[in-house]
């Protein structure tokens, strides 16, 4: 491999590698090797599903040093204690990474020697994930990777390619050559900068495609100091945004004003009102996906320059303007993403509304929700969702934000995938 490895790139530095218990362990043998061979020293953990694949001998031949994998030895903790297992290096690599280690991780669980150290260490952590295909995919293990990611560790793949199971997709670990060379850029930056390109989450379900989100409210000024707004929070936007971000696309969030911090992994621009949103947009194409989650004012007032006084007369009259419709003059425009996605939010005929706004605004997929008073969807933390397409209807049950959020990825990375083979 081009660029990987110059003799001793390694030389007196420590690694600590935890082998996690998936068959790609054989691989870490030959990662052990290459690390050697470039100089570095190599101490070893297993846990015990590890040792069911490969024998703590073959690492200890290799690393030619002892291999520890019990959290409970009197004689290792007397030798060197956990805590100082952990802080003797110079960087943690995990690998193979399995779906439970990096539950467990991301919990901050420390039910073995491995997982202990690795709540226990103040160095950088580099994950190499190695899990089937489905694992990988799951809400669940996406979620655990975006937690550690935020919490500042590293990941090194998984590829994509044929599994041991038999299936094909992302879940291989990387080649020891890729992992090698991505201890070496770790080794290289200072400990407290995020990941670079091409070292952060690979093989999420909409891996290499853009993703534009709107999310929020806006405001519509009536002057310097007053304006025209709604209650939408921007909580189910943020989320679908945050998860498109955590299945590996390059997110761009144009959010109104909201009390909410930006979604983790994405790009985010903040506009107050409908015409900027617009521009905003604009700008933001090409994507491959539109999500149009926010609640776009339909109006605005022609804003007056100086702030408007109480006067004698009584109440002014505002007279109003319709706004640029975003979702429809994107989904009839010239950049035209693959998947245009409206929201419907209605107090009555929900399904009856979403089908016709599927037709007018000319866009893919409309999810419906009832914001009647008592359902609490605006503002709240739950969402009872329809997904309507020209296909027909599908019920989803009352979830949380987060969930809506992850089961429409879901879905669209299922129609795009479709879409394209
Ligand atoms: O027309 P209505 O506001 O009911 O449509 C809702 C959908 O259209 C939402 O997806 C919303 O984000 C989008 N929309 C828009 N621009 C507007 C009004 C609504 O993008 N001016």
């Amino acid at each position: 491999m081009a660029g990987v490895g110059c003799a001793r790139s390694l030389e007196a530095k420590r690694v600590l590698l935890i082998v996690g218990g998936g068959i790609a362990a054989y691989k870490s043998l030959d990662l052990v090797r290459r690390l050697r061979a470039r100089g570095a020293r190599v101490r070893v953990v297993m846990t015990a599903a590890a040792k069911e694949f490969v024998t703590p001998l073959a690492f200890v031949s290799l690393a030619n040093e002892k291999v520890y994998d019990d959290l409970f030895s009197a004689t290792d903790e007397q030798e060197m204690g956990h805590i100082q297992l952990s802080r003797d290096a110079d960087l943690l690599v995990v690998a193979p990474a399995t779906a439970h280690i990096l539950a467990r991780a991301a919990r901050g669980l420390c039910d073995d020697l491995a997982t202990t150290l690795l709540l226990a260490t103040d160095k950088r952590v580099l994950y190499a994930p190695a899990m089937n295909v489905r694992m990988w995919l799951h809400p669940a293990t996406q979620r655990n990777v975006s937690t550690l990611h935020g919490d500042g560790a590293w990941f090194v793949g998984p590829n994509v390619g044929d599994m041991a199971c038999g299936e094909y997709g992302p879940g291989r670990m990387s080649e020891p050559l890729e992992i090698v060379q991505a201890i070496e850029t770790a080794l290289k930056q200072d400990t407290l900068l995020p990941a670079p390109e091409g070292l952060s989450i690979r093989g999420g379900a909409l891996e290499g495609l853009h993703v534009v989100v709107t999310s929020g409210p806006t405001h519509e000024p009536i002057d310097p100091v007053r304006y025209i707004a709604n209650r939408s929070s921007g909580r189910q936007g943020h989320a679908i945004a945050a998860a498109a971000a955590r299945a590996g696309a390059r997110v761009t969030v144009i959010s109104g004003p909201v009390a909410l911090p930006d979604p983790p992994g994405c790009e985010t621009t903040h506009i107050e009102s409908a015409r900027d949103m617009l521009a905003a947009v604009n700008a933001a194409l090409p994507a491959d996906i539109f999500v149009a989650a926010a609640a776009v004012a339909d109006w605005r007032a022609e804003p007056a320059v100086d702030k408007i006084k109480k006067g004698e007369r009584g109440a002014p009259s505002l007279s109003l303007v319709e706004n640029p419709d975003i979702l429809a003059s994107v989904s009839r425009g010239p950049n035209r993403p693959r998947l245009v996605v409206g929201f419907a939010a209605e107090t009555r005929d929900l399904i009856r509304h979403a089908q016709e706004k599927l037709a007018r605004k000319g866009c893919d997929l409309i999810v419906a929700n009832d914001v009647s008073e008592g359902t609490g969807v605006f503002g709240g933390a739950m969402n009872q969702a329809h997904l309507v397409s020209r296909a027909g209807v599908e019920d989803w049950p009352r979830l949380r934000k987060e969930d809506v959020a992850e089961r429409l990825v879901a879905r669209l990375a299922q129609l795009i995938g479709g879409e394209m083979s």
